[in-house]
């Protein structure tokens, strides 16, 4: 009999609650996505999301139990993301999993959000080998990490402003996508050709950190040019050529962190790897150097709770507790716990 973990997420605008078994077995994954109820406003309005997560999370955690065919008795803990995200949509999922915890007896395990992302290519029988670097790509971050074991991890590089997500976001609304626009301006792009030639922020050399902004700006400022004498680019190829110059400067630097520090393996994880040009030239990227790449199945990349019980086993099994007096955090590094798991079992590793 393996552990069963329940895992709980709501850091921004999915309900979701899975059953994990050891680590990588998913027995079920519901996602209740609220896009239709933000679509309207264009982007994640924070209160409306704190509130949409409180009237699904109990049929969304039920849905759960029962498609898993898992009664609660039988689970042997329940992760929950506590950050980083929004905290009034984080604090839903936290109370809940605390109430749960209260009622049950079942030991409370926190759970960071990106770090969970990572998890995704976990949830496989054959995982990637450590030490792993990983392209974390969201709509909130976008990160290189060096994974070297579970709880070990060191910050390559971050953006400097924008995450890649939100900047496909940004430019997939100024063509007029509905929202969340990073799955529409994939799809664009697919039929567009890569005409214009926006900058790439390399920044300093050697540097692994990124910047989105000027990109972002080289666009705008392309159409509102275009537009003053009365042209408009076709939005296919501006979404092609916008595309092209996210996705050659995360594969550049991935490829490069990977080989400069001797990873294993180069994984992807956020929502942003599910697009279908960062898979196919990362994959052609990382084969002409003969890396081994992982990339989690399109329902893994967004956010999901499968990730936060495939984390969530590993910090059970380490030993790592919260009390009921679990808050949530908007802003939360990826911290390294196993150290602090060894040399302070009382800090629970936080
Ligand atoms: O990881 P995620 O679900 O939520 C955060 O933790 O932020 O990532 C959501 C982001 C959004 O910005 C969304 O537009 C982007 O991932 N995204 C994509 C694609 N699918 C989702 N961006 C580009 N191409 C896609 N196919
Ligand atoms: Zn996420």
């Amino acid at each position: 009999m393996g552990r069963l973990i329940l895992g709980i997420e709501s850091s921004c605008d999915e309900t979701s609650a899975a059953v994990v078994k050891d680590g990588w077995q998913v027995l079920s994954n519901i996602i209740s996505s609220q896009i239709e109820v933000h679509q309207l406003y264009g982007g994640v309005v924070p209160e409306l999301a704190s509130r949409e997560h409180l009237a699904r999370i109990s049929s969304v955690v039920e849905r759960a139990l029962s498609e898993a065919g898992v009664p609660l008795s039988d689970l042997d803990a329940i992760a929950v993301a506590n950050g980083p995200g929004l905290v009034g949509a984080l604090l839903v999922g936290v109370s809940y999993a605390k109430g749960l915890a209260y009622a049950t007896g079942l030991p409370l395990v926190p759970v960071n959000h990106i770090e969970a992302h990572i998890y995704a290519n976990f949830l496989s029988p054959s995982p990637p080998p450590l030490p792993l670097l990983c392209l974390v790509v969201s709509g909130g971050h976008t990160s290189l990490i060096l994974m070297r074991d579970h709880g070990v991890h060191e910050l390559l590089g971050q953006t400097r402003d924008d995450a890649a997500g939100e900047a496909f976001d940004k430019i997939a609304r100024v063509l007029g996508l509905p929202y969340p626009g990073g799955p529409h301006l994939d799809k664009l792009a697919q039929e567009g050709r890569v005409l214009y030639s926006y900058p790439q922020a390399r920044l300093e050399e050697g540097s692994f950190d990124f910047s989105f902004s000027g990109l972002k700006s080289a666009v705008l400022n392309h159409l509102n040019t275009a537009a003053q004498k009365g042209e408009s680019p076709p939005g296919k190829d501006v979404a092609a050529s916008f595309q092209h110059a996210v996705v050659e400067v995360l594969v550049e630097k991935a490829i490069r962190a990977s080989r400069s520090c001797g990873a294993a393996s180069l994984c992807l994880a956020g929502g942003v790897s599910a697009n279908s040009q960062l898979r196919k030239r990362l994959q052609e990227e990382a084969a002409l150097h003969s890396i081994p790449v992982f990339i989690p199945p399109f329902a893994y990349c967004t956010d999901n709770a499968a990730m936060i019980g495939s984390l969530g086993y590993r910090r059970y099994l380490a030993g790592i507790r919260a009390g009921l007096d679990l808050n949530a955090h908007a802003a939360m590094p990826v911290a390294n716990w196993a150290e602090k798991v060894r040399t302070d079992p009382a800090s629970g590793g936080m």
